[in-house]
């Protein structure tokens, strides 16, 4: 690995450079997780399709014909290299730690998360990932299983996560346990609605600004089933629950798988093209095996390019039958919806609330509730991966999609509700009150 005084001198100076000379990141700050992954002044080449890359398709870790045995012997050859060799599983952690830190502050590349390029960056992630344990066994027609946790019947841990090369001992999710649980360490009593994961077609038949983001926000999969899933392997200690540990398991790896076929999936949509630009996105730098690669958006879309596509697709939700926006003056419910239209809303056998831009400030899970006369009302919880011990004081917002109960919706569509933000997590175990929400707007959805 790059040694640690060389990134010290480089980071400060890459501050000073972009604040006009001023340096004001002081090296104490920086963390053994902020190395720069490639050597300092090392050639990168632009990424080409390898020779010898052919079509295979990802399958379900709960697939029987999945070759476990070679890709326990992957990851094995993986552990076993020094975290100075850039295919080490430490050095695998560290490209992830260090695109996700705010190692030489926002906005990005520094951090991938948090915005649209989430799904762009992990679909290159895992592709150099597979590519290098491919390599390791001599078999680049090896690839990645995803863990298909939106299947009821496949909510455990895909069970040999728990052994040799794959197992990761730090974390909390134990065997046979589902990754729904009602015991998260962070949030009790659980605020969190049943169908977070369950409800993945609803993301899918999103628009990408909902299900993907816009360049300042998240969509909803990452703050949703993506971040739920991280919390609830990892809890509050494991590699999982935090993005500066997170790719040293494993099981982030089929987890990711998931997250990119969700969008695969949405790209499978008709009329689902690449919304604004996705393509532009990067260079970001990966090593392949043999050299530091650069890559950008369009090298990544379709999944086709990479050499793989997914065996199966979470079908998408149907359409939104009609949409109605409710005006807020801040976190207030301004004007009630007309009664014909609060009618609709009642009477639809279920209702989306969506939440476009709230902020959040920490990570952690965030319970978004509303409040008029009678009291407190639940709409929904959404989760931000803690980022790593020196990022605590992230700040961000995301759009955020909830499913509610009739009752709730009328709530929403009545003058005077007001929305607020319950952080229910962190590392700490306390809730902090209701603040008032700020977001830019919420519309009510009926299919
Ligand atoms: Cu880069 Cu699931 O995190």
């Amino acid at each position: 690995m790059t040694n640690r005084r060389t990134f010290l001198t480089l980071g400060a100076s890459a501050a000073a450079a972009s604040l006009g000379g001023v340096p004001t990141i002081a090296a104490a700050q920086l963390t053994p997780s902020c190395t720069q992954p490639w050597p300092v002044g090392v050639k990168t080449t632009p990424f080409t399709v390898p020779y010898g890359q052919t079509f295979h398709n990802r399958i379900s870790a709960y697939d029987p014909s999945y070759n476990w045995t070679r890709l326990k012997k992957a990851y094995a050859a993986m552990r076993a290299l020094p975290a100075s060799n850039p295919r080490s599983l430490a050095a695998q952690q560290n490209v992830h730690a260090w695109y996700c830190q705010q190692c030489m502050g926002e906005p990005p590349p520094n951090d991938i998360h948090g915005r649209w390029t989430f799904f762009v960056w992990h679909r290159m992630f895992l592709y150099f990932h597979e590519r290098i344990l491919g390599l390791l066994v001599n078999d680049v027609t090896l690839r990645l299983p995803y863990w298909d946790w939106e299947n009821a019947a496949h909510q455990n841990l895909p069970p040999q996560y728990y052994q040799g090369s794959l197992n990761d001992t730090t974390r909390e999710l134990q065997p046979g346990h589902s990754v729904q649980r009602g015991d998260l360490p962070c949030c009790s009593p659980p605020p969190w609605h049943p169908n977070l994961i369950t409800g993945t077609p609803a993301d899918v038949g999103l628009d990408f600004t909902g299900i993907g983001g816009t360049a300042t926000s998240s969509g909803n999969v990452e703050v949703s089933s993506h971040g739920y899933v991280h919390m609830s392997v990892g809890g509050a200690n494991g590699d999982m629950g935090n993005l500066e540990t997170a790719a040293g398991d494993p099981v982030f790896f089929a987890h990711h798988g998931n997250i990119d076929r969700i969008w695969y999936s949405w790209e499978q949509v008709s009329g689902n093209v690449d919304p604004a630009g996705l393509g532009a996105i990067g260079p970001y730098t990966f090593y392949d095996g043999h050299a530091w690669r650069t890559i950008t958006g369009n090298q990544v879309m379709p999944t086709t390019k990479l050499g793989y596509a997914y065996d199966t697709k979470v079908p998408p939700a149907a359409k939104f039958r009609v949409k109605f926006p409710i005006l807020l003056q801040q976190n207030r419910i301004l004007r009630p919806l007309p009664p014909e239209q609060v009618r609709t809303v009642t009477a639809a056998p279920e209702v989306t609330v969506s939440l476009s831009e709230i902020q959040f400030s920490g990570t952690g899970a965030f319970n978004v509730v509303a409040k008029d006369a009678a009291g407190t009302h639940n709409i929904g919880t959404f989760f931000v991966v803690p980022h790593g011990k020196h990022a605590m004081n992230k700040t961000g917002s995301a759009n955020v999609r909830f499913v509610v109960p009739a009752a709730t919706a009328k709530l929403l569509a009545q003058p005077g509700t007001t929305i607020h933000l319950v952080h229910a997590a962190g590392r700490q175990l306390t809730a902090t009150p209701p603040t008032p929400a700020r977001l830019q707007g919420m519309t009510l959805s009926v299919r």
